[in-house]
């Protein structure tokens, strides 16, 4: 058996979403592992743009299936949504799609808590999507969650309403519990849609087809500076968005596991609050979000835009056990004379090159300027066309990482990938 593990490793977007797709005709099942609908994976091609938000990035593709691994938590209203778009560009949902009995679901109150909660942090807020997604974990580890193997058991109603009304109490002096009816009946009547589809032992499913020698690609979300435990804590998810996330979110023993792929853009981005050392808050940062459509696809944010982040991208490297990369989005500093690199960061004087325990306003980037290639990419079909630039910004980078870049990707769409 192998799993080969597909994941961010700045703080989300660097598209994780496109590169499974193209990846996709190599595997026989694609399987996400954690996180939920805070996330939006973009799939470009035939002139077609689809954000997914819980369903794997293989979906488009024929003869793969698509598994919710436990990991996953799930707004069935949301799942409903997507499905339905889905069955609109006519993919056979019902028969690729399967969901794990132990994924953990969402509940409208959920929503609410988390509302609650950014609002009760005032400046010090997450910047949270507001999907759910922290009150959502809390419960899974306080023992109090729902999952989707509850949904068709006789007294899922009394569980359902008797979690509801624990999470009443807590919002009992706050008007967020107005208006609650048409959420809750929006949320009971997506819970009889999702009963439709297929509810498995993901971990049985996995590990049987790991027997027969099919091949599985982990697609994981969101990034690794988001990761609950090594991410830049408070300001993180409330997953594990590492290589680790893959073995608790499928139950797939670490010793399964292949290759793993890191993805990272040609610069760096990020969404909601906390520390960004190689954030750009000038022209150059404004020119690159125009130029990268840097724009959440979840809740349509800005993101935060700067220059690639050398100490980040090997802490995450280390953290993950990378053995090869793909840098996203060269094409969008096809018009930099200049690019710049941040190798080491500066903090109380003294110049370091790891990931701090805390990165605070002291702590400070060093950058090394490259030559940029200044020139349009996006139509180049192999690497023996680069210019010269880029070769010696890739070369830099493989040499700093310790770790091959084997793809390249120079536009949105599949078609503008390239492969080492
Ligand atoms: P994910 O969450 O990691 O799947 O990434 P998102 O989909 O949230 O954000 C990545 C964005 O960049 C999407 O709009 C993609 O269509 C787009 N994208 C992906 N690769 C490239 C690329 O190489 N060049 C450009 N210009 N856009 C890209
Ligand atoms: P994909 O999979 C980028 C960010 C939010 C916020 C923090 C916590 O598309 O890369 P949460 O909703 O989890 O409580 O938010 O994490 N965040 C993401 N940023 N891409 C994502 O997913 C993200 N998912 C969550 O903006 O700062
Ligand atoms: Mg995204």
């Amino acid at each position: 058996m192998g799993v080969d593990v597909l994941l961010g490793l700045q703080w989300g977007d660097e598209g994780k979403g496109k590169i499974v797709d193209v990846l996709t005709p190599k595997y026989d099942i694609i399987a996400r592992f954690q996180g939920g609908p805070n996330a939006g994976h973009t799939l470009e091609f035939e002139g077609i743009k689809h954000v997914l938000h819980t369903i794997p990035s293989g979906i488009f593709r024929d003869n793969v299936v698509n598994i919710i691994g436990n990991g996953v938590v799930i707004d069935p209203i949301i799942l409903k949504t997507e499905i339905q778009k889905l069955e609109n560009l006519k993919v056979d949902v019902i028969s690729k799609l399967l969901i794990s009995k132990k994924a953990h679901l969402i509940l409208p109150t959920h929503k609410l808590l988390d509302q609650a909660s950014e609002l009760a942090k005032g400046k010090r807020k997450i910047g949270s999507t507001l999907k759910g997604i922290g009150p959502t974990y809390m419960d899974k580890t306080g023992r109090n969650g729902l999952r989707i193997g509850d949904i068709n058991s006789s007294n899922f109603k009394e569980k359902y309403e008797r979690l509801r009304d624990k999470h009443f109490q807590l919002l009992k002096d706050t008007e967020f519990i107005n208006n609650f009816n048409e959420m809750e009946n929006e949320f009971l009547d997506s819970i009889n849609y999702v009963k439709n589809f297929r509810h498995i032992d993901s971990e049985h499913y996995l590990n049987d087809a790991g027997k027969e020698n099919k091949k599985i690609l982990a697609e994981g979300a969101q990034g690794t500076l988001l990761d609950i435990d090594f991410g830049t804590y408070p300001f993180v998810t409330s997953s594990n968005t590492i290589t680790a996330g893959t073995c608790t979110g499928l139950g797939v023993a670490p010793n399964k596991i292949n290759k793993v792929i890191g993805i990272f853009k040609a610069y760096c981005t990020r969404v909601g609050s906390g520390p960004f050392p190689s954030e750009l808050n000038d022209e150059v940062g404004e020119n690159i979000r125009q130029l990268g459509h840097e724009f959440g696809a979840t809740t349509g944010r800005e993101r935060r835009c700067g220059w690639i982040d050398l100490p980040a991208l090997k802490y995450a490297i280390m953290i993950n056990g990378v053995t090869e990369l793909s840098m996203m989005k060269a094409d969008v500093l096809d018009t930099f004379e200049d690019i710049f690199v941040c190798t080491h960061y500066i903090e109380n004087g003294e110049k370091i090159n790891y990931f701090p325990f805390e990165i605070s306003n002291e702590t400070k980037p060093v950058f090394e300027k490259m030559k940029g290639w200044n020139q349009d990419i996006t139509k180049f079909q192999s690497e023996d066309e680069f210019p010269e630039e880029l070769s010696n910004y890739i070369k830099f980078l493989e040499k700093e990482l310790e770790v091959p870049i084997s793809i390249v990707s120079v536009g949105p769409n599949r078609s503008e990938t390239i492969v080492r």
